[in-house]
């Protein structure tokens, strides 16, 4: 990717620049919850983004996405948008910075990513973070980290249109090889958790349904508009804390959905503690239990799975997979299974079989390596 990268760099500039890299992320568990207020699990992984950039002395961004094959070029003020879909990231994350007082110019940039699109894996976050990094770097802004992650999501927000929570852009930010991370996105606290399914004889891996997850539209605000209405009606700022009987005796002033969304949200902060502390027991099988019990919460209370995954979540119990579930957003993208290393083979075999079998492709095997974070390379 690298090569491929400074070549193209040197053909359409005539120099070289600097290489910056942001991963992409995994979750064992806690989807959905941090925009309330909860606990998610996230790791980075070892894909993401990697951008060379060098200033080039004007008010202009040149920037050239080698995935796209595409070319934008576009000014730094709020009226000079690009057009195009990926260069909006890159845009995004320059207005975020410019707003929190950060004294940027133009740059040149060619960048490419190896984090499969549409796969739950937030190559978007991947995106942000590595120029919100490099940005921060290049003009000497010193950001930190909580703040370059709070750049991308802002990007999110305002200039693609997804309310999305913290998560993704924490993770990219905060990544540590062999390490998840426990993050309270309420207090902002956060942990190291060393993570090493292998040395318990468990493996973990995605398989990804290949049916794209696609956040940008409703749904996934739909989701978020759903728990803030829940929470208003407990007087809460976040759905955060509530208990399953506080409620009980509010269901007949909300809508059978939002209760349902808040049902599903109440149990899964519950879920992310137990699975830590099963975690620093090895206990993985406990870890497993709850991470069908979120698929299925996903899928039937707060619908955001699809019958790809549902299959695969199925097919997975079938194998005696200890634990599968959707992973990030939903609507598409992958199942994250733990899987015994003994039952390893036979799983992916019959999963991509039978899967072949009643949708005409195969899911593709992603193999989890948990990595650093944003950073500059050498
Ligand atoms: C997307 C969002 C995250 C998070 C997950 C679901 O990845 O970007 O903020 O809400 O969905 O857990």
């Amino acid at each position: 990717m690298r090569t491929k990268i400074s070549e193209k760099f040197a053909q359409l500039f005539g120099c070289e620049g600097e290489f910056f890299a942001a991963p992409g992320r995994i979750n064992l568990i806690g989807e959905h919850t941090d925009y309330n207020g909860g606990f998610v699990f996230p790791g980075a992984v070892d894909c993401g983004i990697m951008a060379e950039i060098k200033l080039n002395g004007s008010d202009k961004v040149c920037a050239y996405s080698i995935d796209m094959d595409e070319y934008a070029e576009f000014g730094l003020n709020e009226e000079d948008a690009p057009s195009q879909g990926w260069a909006k990231y890159i845009f995004g994350v320059c207005r975020e910075t410019i707003k929190r007082g950060g004294k940027i110019s133009g740059f040149n940039t060619v960048f490419a990513g190896d984090v499969p699109l549409g796969a739950g894996m937030s190559s978007s976050a991947a995106l942000e973070s590595t120029f919100a990094y490099a940005l921060s770097y290049l003009f000497g802004l010193d950001t930190d980290r909580f703040e370059l992650a709070r750049i991308g999501q802002a990007t999110e927000h305002n200039y693609i249109g997804v309310k999305c929570g913290i998560m993704d852009q924490f993770a990219s930010c905060f990544g540590k090889k062999g390490n998840l991370m426990r993050l309270d996105c309420r207090s902002m606290e956060f942990e190291y958790f060393p993570f090493d399914p292998e040395q318990h004889g468990y493996k973990l891996v995605l398989l990804n349904s290949c049916v794209k997850h696609e956040l940008v539209g409703s749904p996934y605000n739909d989701r978020r508009a759903s728990c803030e209405r829940v929470a208003a009606a407990l007087g809460q700022e976040f759905l955060r804390g509530a208990t399953m009987e506080q409620l009980d005796a509010i269901k007949d002033s909300i809508s059978d959905e939002d209760y349902r969304r808040a049902r599903y949200v109440i149990g899964e902060e519950k879920r992310v503690l137990d699975v830590c502390e099963a975690l620093e027991k090895g206990d993985y099988e406990t870890v497993g239990e709850r991470m069908y019990e979120t698929h299925w919460g996903m899928s039937k209370d707060y619908e955001v799975s699809c019958v790809e995954l549902d299959f695969l979540a199925t097919v997975a119990k079938e194998c005696g997979v200890t634990g599968c579930r959707i992973m990030g957003g939903g609507f598409g993208g992958c199942t994250i299974n733990l899987v015994k290393t003994e039952l390893y083979d036979n799983f992916i075999t019959t999963a991509k079989q039978k899967f072949a079998a009643e949708y005409g492709h195969e899911p593709k095997v992603i193999s989890v390596v948990i990595s650093d974070g944003a950073r500059k390379l050498d």
